[in-house]
Order: structure tokens, then sequence, then C-alpha cells
């Protein structure tokens, strides 16, 4: 599983990182710092929570390769 993010339409709201800081790293204008990655072995849910997060819908889980 991983997360694929539309950095360039990232509004800084920050939810993501509030919900998941570990994974959601924000650069230091307070906008997301990663175009996406893989998901860590049972990180899977909080990742969904993450992306859930984001009011701008910009993040989107790919459920296509085993973590
Ligand atoms: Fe950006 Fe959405 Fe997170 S706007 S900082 S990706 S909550």
């Amino acid at each position: 599983m991983r997360i694929a993010i539309e950095k360039d339409k990232c509004a800084g709201h920050a939810r993501c990182h509030a919900v998941a800081g570990d994974l959601f790293a924000l650069d230091d204008d307070g906008y997301i710092a990663s175009t996406g990655f893989v998901v860590p072995p049972g990180q899977e849910d909080i990742a969904r929570r993450g992306a859930r997060a984001c009011p701008e819908r910009i993040i989107t889980v790919v459920e296509d390769d085993k973590a």
C-alpha cells in the first residue's frame, strides 16, 4: 500500500500531519513535504485516516502493492 499526494495542490491545512505526523511530514513552510510514500507495515489504518483528513482531497490511498 502506498500514498500518493498532489503536492503542488497542498494548501497547508496540516490536518494530515495532525492525524499522522510520522507519515505526513511538512516542509518548513507548513506544506506537505512529499509527493507520496510506501506505507510501513502496520500503519495502513493511520495512513488512511490521514488521507481522509485532508480537506483538499489531494491525498490518495493506492492499495496496489504490498508493504
Ligand atoms: Fe496539505 Fe492537505 Fe495536509 S492541504 S498539509 S495535504 S491536510
